[in-house]
């Protein structure tokens, strides 16, 4: 397995090394803040070269450049920076826009009929002929690219997966190299190719590994590469790793699932689980932290399903307990946590450990035993509530989210009921609510019993409204109490700035102050809105 991470991740990150340059996260001012572009410094892009590193390729790639948009969730955005990693050390520079880009490339999202619709309306921008096609923004776009033998560029014992082919003879190929990523392209493969003939790249999320070898085949001219293996043990560990949030830093812990929900395509498109040494997790968290972060989130699509693979055997819990004592983590995170793996320990972890953030994600799905079972979810509801009481009556306040679907097939009004009623008994500071939509594949599409797209959309309405209701009461119990703020941002409006609690929940805040951003201020709860808190600075503050 790769080493994991971060050679010259302080600059990936624009913070860090020489000593005499490092700078420090909490001098940072709001207007120093802002993303990370893929420059260094000196405005020069970020390659092997100026990272000082042997072998630059950045001479091969001539100022390539690199266009990346992501849809979904925040392992697709994680992805996207290891992603943007591997080509900024290959020598490419990453741009804002299409129009400037050699390389366009898409990390899409399938978990929902409408994520993947707008995949293919993204891609359908590019068709040429139609008036506003990026590709008619000028003909010098197009050539006609060399006709491969399909299959002649692959490499010797390249697997049958990771294909390098050929385009239709006197085809017209866009010079620009249009990319499909993630679970739209392990879900659709080579039937991306037919439906937009002008992508050559076609990469599931479970081939990352593979990526720098496919961008090789097309830069050796072949015009389509496909990497769409599923059936790997291996996590996409990268050299280099480009950060896009200066404040939280996002580590997969665990990749794919194995829980087979019967509504849900991630076990189809992200492969089979896999986890990451504890080792290997700590020296990142270590480099991150040399590097001025004080929060890492730790991802997975059942992050508490993580099983260390190496002989330290290290559970969950401890990895969590592991993470907060490394020297400079103030905060840790983690989301998603399944019901089934969820337990006691962590809870206990929570108490023990203040630099454990007091959140939990914990998606539900359903109020009904019957729903559940029907999707396949391992646990019934009075389990679940099992559960959350371990949270309930836990020392510390700890803040619960979930994820819930309504309109899964035969949800009669008493079941969507108990989903309404679970809202009650659990009291959730949020929830993230879908209507049910079929996906291929996946079992749930031959179920009988199918809900009118009306009637999804009702319970939907409802049950936001409802959720809604619970939240702002939530909210306003805590009007009058401290909590401590990372200052993640400031507003356009004077003495405004905003930030999250360690609990995840968002405060815009009011200080005279000219706050640092990456600082820790104690905040005071003046006012609430459902989503939101609203307070201002402790002139003490606690930083
Ligand atoms: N339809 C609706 N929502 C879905 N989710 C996953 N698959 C589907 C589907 N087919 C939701 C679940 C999951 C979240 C990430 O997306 O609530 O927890
Ligand atoms: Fe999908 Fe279920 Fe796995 Fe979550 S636990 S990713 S809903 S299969």
């Amino acid at each position: 397995m790769g080493k994991a991470f971060d050679i010259g991740l302080d600059r990936l990150t624009g913070v860090g090394v020489p000593e005499s340059d490092k700078p420090n996260m909490s001098l940072r001012t709001a207007s120093e803040g802002g993303l990370y572009t893929g420059q260094d410094k000196g405005g020069r892009p970020l390659c092997e070269e100026t990272l000082g590193l042997a072998d630059s390729p950045c001479a091969t790639n001539n100022g390539q450049t690199f266009y990346l948009e992501t849809f979904g969730c925040q392992m697709n955005e994680h992805d996207s920076e290891k992603v943007a990693g591997v080509l900024l050390a290959r020598g490419y520079r990453q741009v804002e826009s299409v129009d400037a880009a050699d390389v366009v490339l898409y990390n899409t999202c399938s978990i929902r009929e409408k994520a993947a619709q707008k995949v293919f309306s993204r891609l359908g921008e590019w068709r040429p002929g139609l008036e506003s096609s990026k590709l008619s923004i000028s003909s010098s776009k197009f050539q006609n690219r060399e006709t491969q033998d399909p299959g002649s560029k692959r490499g010797p014992g390249a697997p049958a997966n990771n294909t390098a082919t050929g385009t239709q003879p006197g085809m017209d190929v866009p010079q620009k190299i249009i990319g499909v990523l993630g679970c739209v392209a392990q879900q659709e493969g080579q039937k991306i190719f037919a439906r937009a003939p002008w992508v050559s790249l076609v990469c599931g999320s479970a081939s990352y590994r593979k990526l720098p070898e496919l961008i090789r085949e097309l830069e050796k001219g072949n015009r389509r590469v496909t990497g769409l293996d599923t059936d790997t043990d291996e996590t996409f560990e990268t050299e280099i790793t480009r950060r896009d949030n200066p404040w939280r830093a996002y580590l997969t812990i665990i990749e794919g699932c194995d829980k087979a929900c019967s509504y849900c395509v991630v076990p189809f498109t992200r492969g089979p689980e896999r986890s990451r040494t504890s080792a290997s997790i700590l020296e990142e968290v270590r480099q991150l932290t040399d590097a001025g972060y004080t929060e890492v989130q730790l991802l997975g699509q059942t992050v508490n399903s993580y099983r260390d693979p190496s002989a330290r055997k290290m559970r969950f819990s401890e990895l969590l307990v592991a993470v907060a004592e490394v020297p400079g983590i103030r905060r840790v995170r983690f989301t998603t946590s399944h019901p089934r793996d969820f337990g006691k320990d962590i809870v206990e972890a929570i108490e023990a450990v203040p630099a454990i953030c007091e959140h939990v994600h914990l998606p539900v799905q359903s109020g009904s035993t019957r729903v559940l079972q029907a999707m396949a979810r391992t646990y019934s509801r009075d389990e679940y509530l099992e559960k959350v009481a371990l949270m309930h009556n836990a020392k510390r306040a700890i803040s619960i989210t979930t994820d819930l679907i309504v309109g899964f097939p035969g949800e009669t009004e008493k079941e969507f009921e108990e989903t309404l009623s679970l809202l009650d008994a659990v009291q959730y500071d949020g929830a993230f609510c879908f209507k049910y939509s079929p996906r291929p594949n996946t079992p749930s599409l031959r179920m009988e019993d199918v809900i009118a797209e009306e009637e999804k959309s009702r319970r939907l309405t409802v049950l936001i409204e409802k959720q809604r209701e619970i939240q702002r009461a939530r909210n306003e119990r805590l009007v009058g109490e401290m909590f401590e703020v990372l200052v993640e941002g400031k507003s356009k409006k004077e003495h405004q700035w905003s930030g999250h609690t360690s609990s995840n929940k968002v405060m815009n805040f009011t200080s005279r102050r000219e706050e640092s951003l990456g600082d820790y201020v104690r905040v005071k709860v003046t006012g609430v809105t459902p989503n939101s808190l609203i307070g201002g600075v402790v002139e003490e503050g606690l930083s």
